[in-house]
This record gives structure tokens, C-alpha cells and sequence, in this order.
């Protein structure tokens, strides 16, 4: 069976090159603790080279984002064959923050997602719905965010890809509230079922759909517990010393 995976998605933080030091030590202890949990780590991009695993390091690394762009003229941008060179095995793909400030049309997810994939990276694609209206029309949100970010790849591209469901009302610090285990689950059967629908049934089936918004150490083991979730994307609390060791151990479980 294949790990689950407990992904910490640090975005701005942390400041200085010590505490990073101090914050990867602690993963990696605790990456090697729980070695049938896939701890991974997304650190702002001046940090992402630092620190080589050494042979035994479990802590697997990835991007916070990356480029369409595979060279050229494209000041501040990152691309998949730079973060593939310093160890990175997944890049975070069209988290909602992102999304925000730029414009991730159809086109721009699917090159960055071809382009991950092309340098064997893998995409942790994020999606998910603003708002949950009573009508279902979150429902097409989440196929049309789908399609956008798959409708590019072949079947045996699209299973190199891991799914982050992350309802962007449940996210960070503007979170209404988190999300429960009820809703959580009949989503992970509704994402499937459009799977299904449009890449067939063994995608669907296989899929690797990680939760992210709001999972803390007290939701956790909840959260962890809901069948068809494999593993989770965390924000606020992925820096947080308290907070980490519960979430790894939750899916461990
Ligand atoms: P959160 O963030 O855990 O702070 O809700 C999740 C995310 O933004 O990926």
C-alpha cells in the first residue's frame, strides 16, 4: 500500500536561514520516526537546495510552484529542471493563494503540470471550491479545476499526479471553519466520481487525493481517519513545533 503522505507546505516562513535549519532537523527526525508516513516539506525558494539528504534521510522535498517556462527570459520565475536538480521530487501546483495574485488560466496549469512532469517531478495539484452553495454549483468548480489542470496529460501521465482538495473557505487564517469528516468524505467520492467520469475508472480508483485547510493536531487523527483521504497538504500549522508531530503520527496510524 502506498504511503500516506504528510506534506508542509511552510509558505513565507521560515525568516532566517537558523530557524530553517532548526525547523529541517525536526522534520527530518521525525520523517525517519515515522518512515510509513512520506513527510514531505515545501520551503520558500532561497532554501530549497539547502541541506542534501545524506543516504537514510526520508524527508522528501518539494516546490511551493513553479514555471511553465523551461528557460529563458522570464525574470523571478523557478523551473522544474532547477528545483529537479537540488532534490525536489514534488512541486505544489496551483495552490489557491497563488491562483489569487496570478493568472492560472487553463493553459498556464497545464504547462506547468506538462512541465513538472516532463522533469519528473511530481504535481501536488491543488483545487477546490470558494464557497459551498446550497444550489451544487461548487460541484462544477471542482470538475472544471480538474479538467483544466488533467486535461492535458496521458493516462499514464495523470498517474504520476497527486490531488490536493483544499476548499479555500477551510484554508488558513480567513478559514469560516474546518472542514468535518462528513463532508470531507462525500467529497472524496464526488472528486472520484468525476474522475471517473472523465479519465475512467482505474484513475479514479488510484488517485491520490490529499486533504489541506485547517488540519491542526486536534483535528488530525479525525481527518486522517476518513476513508479514501491519502494524506494531507498543511499550512499554518507546518512550522509549528506542536503541531507537526501529531499530524505525522495521525497518519501513521
Ligand atoms: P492551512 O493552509 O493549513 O493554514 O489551512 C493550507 C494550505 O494553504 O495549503
Amino acid at each position: 500500500m502506498a504511503k500516506k503522505i504528510a506534506a508542509f507546505n511552510w509558505k513565507l516562513n521560515p525568516g532566517t536561514v537558523e530557524e530553517f535549519n532548526t525547523l529541517h532537523k525536526q522534520l527530518k527526525r521525525l520523517a525517519k520516526k515515522y518512515d510509513s508516513v512520506e513527510v514531505v516539506f515545501a520551503p520558500p525558494l532561497p532554501f530549497i537546495g539547502y541541506k542534501h539528504n545524506k543516504d537514510g534521510d526520508q524527508l522528501v522535498r518539494s516546490s511551493q510552484m513553479i514555471s511553465k517556462e523551461f528557460a529563458g527570459a522570464h525574470t523571478g520565475e523557478v523551473s522544474a529542471a532547477m528545483i529537479k536538480s537540488v532534490g525536489c521530487v514534488y512541486s505544489i501546483i496551483g495552490h489557491s493563494e497563488r491562483r489569487k495574485r496570478y493568472d492560472y488560466s487553463q493553459m498556464e496549469m497545464r504547462n506547468k503540470v506538462t512541465a513538472a512532469i516532463f522533469h519528473k517531478v511530481k504535481p501536488i495539484i491543488c483545487f477546490g471550491e470558494d464557497v459551498r452553495d446550497k444550489k451544487g454549483m461548487y460541484i462544477d468548480t471542482l470538475e472544471e479545476q480538474l479538467v483544466d489542470a488533467l486535461g492535458g496529460l496521458t493516462p499514464t501521465e495523470i498517474k504520476k499526479v497527486v490531488l490536493a482538495y483544499e476548499p479555500i473557505w477551510a484554508i488558513g487564517s480567513g478559514a469560516k471553519r474546518p472542514i468535518n469528516e462528513k463532508e470531507l468524505f462525500s467529497t472524496i467520492i464526488l472528486i472520484r466520481n468525476i474522475l471517473s467520469r472523465n479519465f475512467g475508472e482505474d484513475i479514479a480508483m488510484k488517485m491520490p487525493i490529499i486533504y489541506g485547510g485547517s488540519v491542526k493536531a486536534h483535528n488530525a487523527q479525525t481527518l486522517a481517519n476518513v476513508q479514501g483521504v491519502s494524506g494531507f497538504l498543511v499550512g499554518s500549522a507546518s512550522h509549528d513545533f506542536e503541531q507537526i508531530e501529531p499530524i505525522i503520527s495521525a497518519l501513521s496510524k
